[in-house]
């Protein structure tokens, strides 16, 4: 998979990228990820994306042309499945979000700044428009870094034991049970029996049984989903 982020602050994500899981995975070959400075194809002298918006509204508005530029660079190099805009009115990111852009082989992400995009980029190029929550940051890289997170960490061979994506929270609109590690009775407080039991199945029976009791609790919404 190839994923591409467009940025006027390419600082906040060179570091995160190449870190951690996403650096590993780009390491052993499974992703590539790009950073662009969305600056190297603004055509002006001091390098400027943004300009007022008519209608005389408050805050700066990103330029079609440096998004464009860069945009048409990409896409004439090979073909996009998804172009996405991060802005706090897309769509909600989930996990059946991340899941589906997991599959995709090319995808560019466009972090949004200032008060926003010439809306006609998001009528013309944009293919997708993601939040990742109902608040609002200062820009979108953020959101880029969020989504390509929870996208890389799913594809086949990133983690070193496959098996532990498949047990994440909100696979399956369930919360995770809850999970402990030795020592067994730390300051008098105690692992749940069942676990040091090596009672497999007796153990997988607590575990949905936690599962689904953490979710009526903290996250009930979650068992209405289909
Ligand atoms: N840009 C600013 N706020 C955002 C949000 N909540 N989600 C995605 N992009 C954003």
């Amino acid at each position: 998979m190839r994923i591409d982020i467009i940025t006027i602050v390419p600082e906040m994500l060179e570091g995160f990228v190449n870190t951690s899981i996403l650096g590993r995975a780009q390491r052993k070959g499974i992703v590539e990820i790009y950073v662009h400075n969305l600056r190297d194809y603004s055509k002006d002298k001091h390098r400027r994306v943004d300009d007022y918006p008519f209608g005389g509204f408050a805050g700066m508005v990103m330029q079609c042309q440096p998004i464009d530029d860069c945009i048409s660079k990409l896409t004439s190099e090979r073909d996009y499945d998804e172009i996405i805009f991060t802005t706090p009115d897309g769509e909600q990111f989930c996990q059946n979000t991340a899941n589906e852009l997991s599959l995709d082989k090319n995808i560019i992400i466009l972090c949004g700044h200032y008060k926003g995009i010439d809306y006609r980029i998001r009528e013309h190029l944009i293919t997708r428009e993601i939040s990742v929550g109902d608040y609002v940051l200062t820009g979108g890289e953020i959101a880029a870094a969020a989504i390509a997170d929870a996208v890389v960490r799913l594809i086949p061979g990133v983690l070193s034991d496959e098996q532990s994506a498949f047990s994440d929270s909100f696979q399956d609109n369930l919360l995770a049970a809850p999970v402990y590690t030795r020592p067994a009775d730390y300051k008098g407080w105690k692992v749940p029996e069942i676990l040091l039991s090596g009672h497999d199945a007796k153990i997988k029976e607590w575990e949905i049984t936690q599962s689904l009791e953490r979710t009526k609790r903290l996250r009930p919404d979650l068992l209405k989903k289909d």
